[in-house]
């Protein structure tokens, strides 16, 4: 049935008309074919790789600018590779012992071994699905609730498992995917956890979490399914949307069917920015009274997007990949492939956006894969994240931004 209607849809979509100019846009912005990548030298950084088996496959990152602390959820590589719905990867067994975990970095003190300090930060009074206090974690947000607390909501890929708690095979029934949400004290190195989301109808194939305060959030299902065939034809046909989640974890559908929409985030400005990893532009939504999502823009940027990292004055970085195909050899073998990186920076100026490149990597030299970036104000340094390269990358000014 859902083949007969995907093929059904691209045959509408060929009649309309619209296959050239969706096949353009696929080859050029989607894929990258022609596209100009820069070198690394060619930007105002020195960079480098921050490389530890427990900084691996760190795909989203938080920026706790005040506190001078980057907090980075990670699973280790082997780990992602195996047990990552949105990729396919449908193998728990293959999940590291122990889960993914929650590392805090103090971005002014790198230390003698360059490692900022890095610390876990412990899931305390959270039982997962095995019985555990195993996290798999995908993207999260935190939110800064007053001078000592912290609020982080993560994107939690559940194993699905049975009434005995033993792992059941997820190839045709996919992740169990949950929200929880924990309190942070600034220092401790304990998380206390408050609560999970669980909404299966609503929240099928979650990707990142925008706070949006008092407890409610939103939250893309980055695909229109969890497994399938329609899954696959998504590029084309589109699928995904963002889910609104209120305090009291009631969550609706807020948004129309969107193409793999990724990090969403929050802006400065309130409104909520989500970029697609398929046709490169961001969405600007303003929440509605009855808490949907009305669009009141869109951003171009040619380029397949992953997570937004909003900076201290408002400024929206986001990781592109300029070369899907690359991309594609270095999801799958991280340890041997490296794949071009752009990060975008856009600023909102004049009821418009600029977008332009904080940084490039056209050999993926150093950055690769980067999936997520936070950008300090108050340094100038860029920290990246990456959903499946085994480690973090740090980037100093070396000159002043212009
Ligand atoms: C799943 O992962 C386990 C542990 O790494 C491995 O032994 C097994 O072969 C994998 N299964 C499949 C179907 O890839
Ligand atoms: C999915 O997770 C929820 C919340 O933890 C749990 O109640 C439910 O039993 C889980 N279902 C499966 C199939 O694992």
């Amino acid at each position: 049935m859902a083949s007969l209607l995907t093929v059904f849809s691209i045959l509408v979509a060929l009649a309309g008309g619209l296959y050239q100019f969706a096949l353009k846009a696929i080859i050029f912005d989607t894929y990258g074919i022609g596209r100009v990548i820069q070198p690394i030298e060619d930007f105002p950084y020195a960079c480098r790789r921050i490389t530890h088996e427990r900084l691996q496959a760190c795909e989203d990152i938080w920026l706790d600018d005040e506190a001078r602390v980057l907090y980075a959820a990670c699973t280790g590589t082997e780990h992602r590779l195996a047990w990552n719905q949105a990729m396919g990867g449908l193998n728990a067994s293959g999940r590291r012992p122990g889960g993914a975990e929650i590392i805090a970095l103090d971005i002014d003190k790198p230390g003698a071994d360059g490692l900022f300090g890095m610390r876990a930060i412990k899931p305390q009074g959270y039982v997962g699905a095995t019985g555990d206090e195993s996290l798999d974690t995908v993207g999260f947000d935190a939110q800064i609730v007053d001078e000592s607390t912290i609020h982080l909501y993560i994107v939690n890929q559940r194993p699905p498992v049975d009434a005995n708690k033993e792992i059941i095979d997820a190839a045709l029934s996919g992740a169990n995917s949950t929200i929880e949400v924990f309190e942070l004290k600034r220092g401790a190195t304990e998380m206390k956890h408050l609560r999970t989301i669980w909404s299966p109808d609503q929240v099928w194939s979650p990707n990142r979490v925008a706070i949006i305060g008092d407890g409610a959030f939103v939250v893309t299902n980055d695909h229109g399914a969890k497994v399938g065939l329609r899954k696959e034809l998504e590029p084309i046909i589109g699928g995904g949307n963002v889910a609104y989640c209120a305090a009291s974890g009631e969550c609706h559908a807020a948004s129309p069917t969107l193409k793999f929409p990724n990090g969403v985030a929050r802006g400065k400005d309130g409104l909520i920015y989500v970029p697609s990893s398929v046709d490169g532009t961001i969405r600007v939504f303003e929440i509605q009274q009855d808490k949907r999502l009305k669009q009141v823009d869109v951003i171009h940027t040619k380029h397949p997007l992953d997570n937004i990292g909003i900076d201290a004055s408002g400024d929206i970085y986001v990781a592109g990949f300029p070369d899907l195909r690359k991309m594609m050899k270095a999801i799958a073998k991280p340890f041997e492939h490296d794949a071009p990186a752009t990060i975008l920076r856009i600023k909102k100026s004049n009821g418009g956006y600029q977008v332009g490149k904080a940084v490039e990597d056209a050999e993926g030299k150093i950055i690769s894969g980067a999936t997520t970036a936070r950008y300090d104000v108050k340094t100038g340094k860029l920290f990246l994240g990456a959903a499946l390269s085994p480690f973090l990358v740090v980037c100093n000014p070396v000159r002043s931004p212009e």
